[in-house]
């Protein structure tokens, strides 16, 4: 046996997400979200579920903040809905969107736990996408303007903070792919949503740094391992391309001012809708990088690929090799490991927060009311310990947040996935913490474990 701990002081904590969780989607003024009218119209929900009331969340945060406190963790990711504090996106403010932040930041704080929070976690007010979305670079200066707004208003009490949730997950999604809100499904929107986005990182950045110049910003990116699937060169190159436009899209932008090389034929700059002076303009020097990691990613070279990158990601999410989630993800814990230690040596060890990680089981309350869901015990067991042994490489971690604190909203697979560490029973809004939930309270307490 081998004993895992932490270095002193790590923060131990979960993620969630305001339409994740909230609920109350038109109370006290909140306007509506790109989501909101997705799961109202699209009928691409499962089950044609919406985020309506979700885990009630918005009435229920006291329970949430006794739960986190119960489990013993020092930090808590949530994230602010841009509809809640400026309905119409930009404009008049909306105090009682605000002030349920911060009651909450002020109840975080009272239980020792630090307010952790993503400006933006998906919830577009709907009347920017109707101005064309993320695709219109007006939207960078709406989010600067939004930004300053919140860290004006709660930057007092919270000294760290993420601009983004996941850009390259809700561009590709939302603009692309068209499974997640607004639903589009359109090569050129996507190139250029991308392109805004990191405008407004790095205009966000600048209006937050300008109000409170003592704040430690980062963004949660989304990661993943990007390995070859066979042998050949070609698929190695693939997945390098992969891995900068998958990994490095909104980072290399962020810290170096440029986009790295993706597209074979070359960065398609006019597409994107780039001009003079944008590559200083997205810059934004982060504080610290969030990673979200669930799985690896298999890439194979695939010259016709739509996109132009000449890559295309294999089969199911991960590989073949590995357990699967009841999502179908594969647990490939090595990837924590690989993409910290790559990131740490590629940009000189920044300091990083693991801003995600989990995995869905479907386990739930046995003729006991014990929730015995050992398969997420065992992943966050591997995946930890993978972590720990990136920070004995020398990666400076300073933070782990699993995903998540109660089974909720799962974008398009509405509640048919649980991620959470507490089960909820949608019925009745009952929470009942897994023995997973118990476990990783050990953890925190121990500041590790015993492997
Ligand atoms: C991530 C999202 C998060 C959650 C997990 C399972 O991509 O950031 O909201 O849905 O996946």
């Amino acid at each position: 046996m081998s004993r895992v701990r932490f270095p002193e002081g790590f923060h131990w904590g979960v993620a969630t997400a305001s339409y994740q969780i909230e609920g109350a989607w038109d109370a006290d003024g909140k306007g509506e979200s790109v989501w909101d009218r997705f799961a109202h119209a699209s009928g691409r929900v499962k089950n044609g579920d919406t985020g309506d009331v979700a885990c009630d969340s918005y009435h229920r945060w006291r329970e949430d903040v006794t739960l986190l406190r119960e489990m013993n963790l020092t930090s808590y990711r949530f994230s602010i809905a841009w509809p809640r504090v400026l309905p119409q996106g930009s404009g008049a403010v909306n105090r009682s969107g605000l002030d349920y932040y911060s009651r909450l930041t002020d109840a975080l704080l009272g239980a020792g736990i630090r307010p952790f929070p993503t400006l933006y976690h998906w919830d577009l007010p709907q009347a920017l996408e109707d101005r064309g979305g993320w695709p219109n670079r007006d939207t960078a200066g709406r989010f600067a303007d939004y930004a300053h707004v919140v860290v004006d208003a709660l930057g007092d009490r919270i000294g760290q903070w993420m601009i983004f949730n996941e850009p390259s997950i809700f561009t590709t999604m939302g603009y692309l792919v068209g499974i997640h809100a607004p639903g589009r499904r359109d090569l050129e929107a996507w190139l250029r949503a991308g392109h805004t986005v990191n405008l407004a990182q790095g205009e966000a950045f600048r209006a937050m740094r300008a109000a409170r110049p003592e704040l430690a910003i980062g963004t949660a990116f989304n990661m993943s391992a990007c390995e070859p699937a066979g042998d050949s060169q070609a698929d190695a190159d693939a997945a390098e391309r992969w891995h900068r436009l998958l990994n490095l899209w909104y980072l290399e932008p962020a810290l170096r001012g440029r986009y790295p090389e993706v597209f074979p034929s070359g960065t398609p700059l006019e597409r994107m809708g780039v001009r003079e002076g944008d590559f200083e303009r997205m810059r934004a020097p982060l504080d610290f990088l969030g990673i979200n990691l669930y799985t690896r990613t298999l890439v194979r070279a695939h010259p016709q690929d739509p996109l132009g990158i000449g890559a295309q990601a294999v089969g199911p999410v991960g590989g073949s090799d590995g357990p699967r989630t009841d999502f179908g993800w594969e647990v490939w814990p090595k990837a924590l490991h690989d993409v910290v230690v790559r990131i740490t040596r590629d940009y000189d060890r920044p300091p990083i927060e693991i801003t995600e990680n989990g995995c869905s089981y479907a386990d739930g309350p046995g003729p006991d009311g014990a929730i015995r869901d050992h398969r997420r015990i065992e992943y966050y067991r591997g995946y930890l310990e993978a972590l720990f042994r990136a920070i004995e490489a020398g990666a400076d971690v300073r933070g782990y947040h699993a995903w998540t604190l109660l089974d909720n909203f799962e974008w398009a697979e509405g509640f048919a996935q649980r991620f959470g560490l507490v089960w909820v029973d949608f019925a009745t809004q009952d929470r009942h913490v897994k023995q997973s939930g118990r476990w990783y309270g050990r953890v925190a307490a121990e500041n590790g474990f015993d492997a």
